[in-house]
């Protein structure tokens, strides 16, 4: 049962809604009259990206782009490898990429480069969540939720081992919070 072991809060969901307003209409303003494709990272950012595109004020295009880097362990692997391509063609359109959480920033890295060889006008980032402790490339996050301390949280998109997606809030998993 999920109430067994509902991992504490670090962001609430009134902070979450709050901050995802704000950057929606930094988003709404930045892009006015561009040709906006909106691409969420599978599986995490499936929550952000729902409550986000709902607030942004502009026609956009949406699509997806799956990446494993993971597996069912909680550290980074640095082993990337696209498991579902975008349908749409993004070449000449602006293309901001919706992420849960840049941690090594080693999936973002490599996801960027791959679009960026197919020449879009323009390529940025929205991420929920930036643990800039752990980052291991040097990665601009333009549109960042909240930074984070090193701790391995879970909830609105974010998993372990496939768990806890659709907690509200962002919480902390305690039992890796020690060792990582
Ligand atoms: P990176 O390549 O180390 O930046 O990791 C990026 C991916 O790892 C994210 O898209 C997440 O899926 C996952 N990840 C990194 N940190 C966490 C965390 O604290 N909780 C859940 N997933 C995480
Ligand atoms: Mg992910």
């Amino acid at each position: 049962m999920l109430e067994e072991k509902r991992p504490p809060v670090l962001i609430d969901k009134a902070k979450i809604e709050a901050r995802i307003k704000e950057l929606a209409q930094e988003i709404s303003r930045d892009y006015a009259g561009k040709d906006l494709v909106i691409v969420g990272v599978l599986k995490g950012a499936f929550v952000m990206l729902a409550d986000l595109v709902r607030k942004i004020d502009l026609p956009a295009q949406i699509d997806f782009i799956a990446v494993s880097s993971y597996g069912a362990d909680t550290k980074s692997s640095g082993v990337v490898s696209i498991i579902k391509d975008l349908d749409l063609d993004i070449q000449g359109k602006h293309v901001l990429v919706v992420e849960d959480i840049v941690d090594t920033g080693l999936t973002l890295d490599y996801l960027m480069r791959s679009m960026r060889a197919r020449q879009p006008a323009s390529l940025e980032v929205c991420a929920l969540l930036n643990k800039p402790e752990a980052r291991k490339v040097d990665l601009e996050v333009k549109y960042c939720g909240f930074e984070i301390p090193h701790v391995f949280v879970v909830g609105y998109g974010l998993d372990y081992a496939e768990q806890y997606r659709q907690l509200p809030y962002v919480g902390i998993l305690e039992e890796n919070a020690a060792e990582r």
